[in-house]
């Protein structure tokens, strides 16, 4: 949610920090703006409402642009309209200090009056603009920029990441960081700063993550950590292993078609390395409870927002059937304000792609506060969730850029799956189910890859129902999370509004809105259910609707009944997600395409929601 990237060092400032945002532009785009200090000693500061290739466009000709210092931003709006004027960066009323901000600011209502009533005068509607204000207030005390942004981080309240820079200082950039990521890029001769490693690996891959209440002082050769209590802070510097490739389309035409597509790699690297052939069973490293504290979990509550919510609920199916573990399923925003019963042989999992989703922080903060256990499965290594559970396991499925989640929401039932399978394993699972369960994973990356060559069936499919203005996803069993977040795939890119239905549950209300115009997408395996979901597709039929089937094979009248089916190969039931979900994304994805949406970044939407 919105960008941030800073650069101090021998190159030329404005084309870098320009680069950087638009490799965060998935995290927010509704408008952005650089400021630099160029070598005539000006602060110039150019911003623009939309997409950063507008802010590209319009830089003004004439203009000094020769710079080795500058910060720039991408926003996603949430106090202020996504215009010009509230784009970011933000100045103080001396017009000599830069601020750009990810985060909310919650007291900023009481510290706008107060600084107005002082004198200072405001030009946006954002909370950020306080910081400028304050920044300078301190700066005008102190004489000292770092000390000043330090006393600043004391009259906030709320979560912020922040690059600021000063024209009376054009050899430093500063930056603090209080509940949203930051990274510091250490490089030679040059140094960065950003809210995401994406915007750092084609300079560096040596990063620093700042810790909340930190601030930090930058030169091109060095930099300077201080806590909020002013004491100097050493940090290791962490070698990230992403390379390039995982932040570029390649040969695709969007993130979210390629990392579809990299699917077989990322299921697979999702185990690769967790399976212990020799037990039939599963090892998480990660995971560092005593084999008692494991054999005492009595139950597990998930947490989670959106597509990793879905994971969860399919959680709950593996881990319920295969371990046979009481499990619920919450959402985080929820959780964090209801007084959640947990017991002392609860383990909370949360699970977030990014590992900055803000409610799911609070919601690990309150259940450790609570003193119970918080296990973590995330895929940005070093996020926030990662560092403040108690343990974890990554899911490995390298950068996801695309808004809609995809990949990571496979790599999240493989995990979970492994998890289901060691506590199975060690309460009533035999070595015989456990070699099954364990071929069978194995056989799912080749199974995906069959779904994806057909993928000019599932697009000539797409093609038909491409101006549906709603569909209707039914699924059963473990495949009702599938259903929930095939719809959610659907609206979030192609902006059709998309239910998803337990199948059964139709008739108590969706049935109604059932004419020949809606499309409705039914998940039917052939498992135990298989025979009562060709009754709900019967009821469907009786009232016109179309019916898309994602199937085994034709059977008991499927082929009468169904419209159009899409044949994905067999697996136990228990994995069936990490194939139906397949079709649903790429119908998904070509209905976005062929409407001339775009699909990596959808309206009003933000890959990572790090404000409430
Ligand atoms: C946003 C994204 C979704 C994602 C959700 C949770 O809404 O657009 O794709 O599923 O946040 O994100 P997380 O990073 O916690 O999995």
């Amino acid at each position: 949610m919105c960008g941030i990237v800073g650069y101090i060092g021998n190159k030329q400032a404005l084309p870098i920090v320009i680069e950087g945002i638009k490799r965060l532009e998935y995290r927010g785009y509704d408008s952005s703006g650089i400021a630099i200090i160029n070598s005539d000693d000006e602060l110039v500061i150019h911003k623009k409402e939309g997409k950063i290739v507008e802010l590209e466009q319009s830089i003004p000709k004439g203009v000094n642009f020769e710079a080795h210092l500058g910060i720039a931003h991408t926003r996603w709006a949430t106090h202020g309209k996504p215009t010009t004027l509230n784009a970011h960066p933000h100045i103080d009323c001396t017009g000599k200090i830069a601020v750009v901000h990810n985060g909310i600011i919650e007291n900023y209502k009481i510290l706008r009056k107060k600084l107005e009533e002082e004198g200072h005068t405001f030009t946006s509607d954002t909370d950020t603009e306080v910081i400028a204000h304050l920044i300078e207030q301190f700066y005008v005390q102190c004489k000292d920029m770092h000390t000043a942004i330090r006393m600043m981080l004391k009259q906030v309240e709320g979560t912020l990441g922040i690059a600021a820079i000063n024209l009376d200082i054009p050899d430093k950039l500063y930056a603090a960081k209080r509940g949203s990521p930051l990274i510091i890029g250490v490089g030679e001769g040059q140094n960065f700063i950003a809210s995401d490693a994406a915007a750092l690996v084609v300079h560096t891959k040596s990063v620093i993550y700042l810790q909340d209440d930190e601030t930090v002082e930058i030169s091109s050769n060095d930099f300077t950590i201080k806590s909020i209590a002013d004491d100097e802070v050493q940090r290791e510097i962490i070698k990230i292993n992403w390379d390039i490739s995982m932040i570029d389309k390649g040969e695709y035409d969007f993130f979210m078609q390629k990392e579809i597509f990299e699917q077989p790699t990322t299921i697979s690297n999702a185990f690769r390395g967790r399976i212990m052939d020799m037990y039939n069973t599963s090892r998480l490293g990660g995971i560092s409870l005593s084999i008692d504290e494991m054999n005492n979990i009595r139950n597990i509550c998930i947490v989670a927002c959106g597509t990793s919510w879905h994971a969860g609920l399919v959680g709950q199916y593996l881990i319920e059937e295969i371990a046979k573990v009481p499990v619920r399923v919450e959402y985080a925003s929820e959780f964090r304000y209801r007084d959640p019963i947990l017991g002392l042989e609860t383990l909370v999992i949360v699970i977030s792609q990014s590992g900055e989703t803000a409610d799911t922080l609070a919601a690990l903060r309150e259940a450790r506060a609570r003193g119970t256990k918080v296990m973590g499965i995330t895929n940005v290594v070093g996020s926030s969730i990662a560092r403040e559970t108690d343990f974890g396991s990554y899911i490995h499925a390298g950068a996801e850029i695309g808004v809609a989640s995809t990949k990571a929401f496979t790599s999240q039932i493989t995990v979970l799956f492994l998890l289901a399978l060691l506590l199975g394993r060690m309460r009533i699972v035999s070595p015989q189910d456990g070699a099954q369960y364990i071929k069978e994973i194995k056989s799912i990356p080749g199974k995906v890859g069959e779904i994806l060559n057909m993928n000019d069936e599932i697009r000539a499919v797409a093609e038909k129902y491409k101006n549906s203005t709603n569909a209707l996803y039914l699924g059963r069993g473990i495949n009702y999370p599938v259903a929930l977040e095939g719809a959610l795939k659907l609206k979030e890119i192609s902006y059709i509004h998309a239910e998803g239905y337990p199948a059964a549950e139709m008739k108590h209300g969706p049935i109604a809105l059932i004419d020949g115009n809606m499309p409705v997408i039914v998940v039917a395996p052939d498992d135990f259910v298989y025979g009562k979901i060709l009754n709900n597709m019967e009821e469907v039929k009786a009232r016109k609707g179309k019916i898309i089937a994602i199937a085994n094979e034709p059977s008991n009248g499927l082929e009468d009944l169904a419209d159009d089916i899409i044949f994905i190969p067999r697996t136990l039931p228990a994995l069936t997600p990490l194939l139906t979900v397949i079709p649903l994304q790429l119908f998904a994805y070509h209905v976005a395409v062929l409407r001339g949406l775009d699909v990596d970044q959808p309206r009003n939407l933000a890959k990572s929601v790090t404000v409430e």
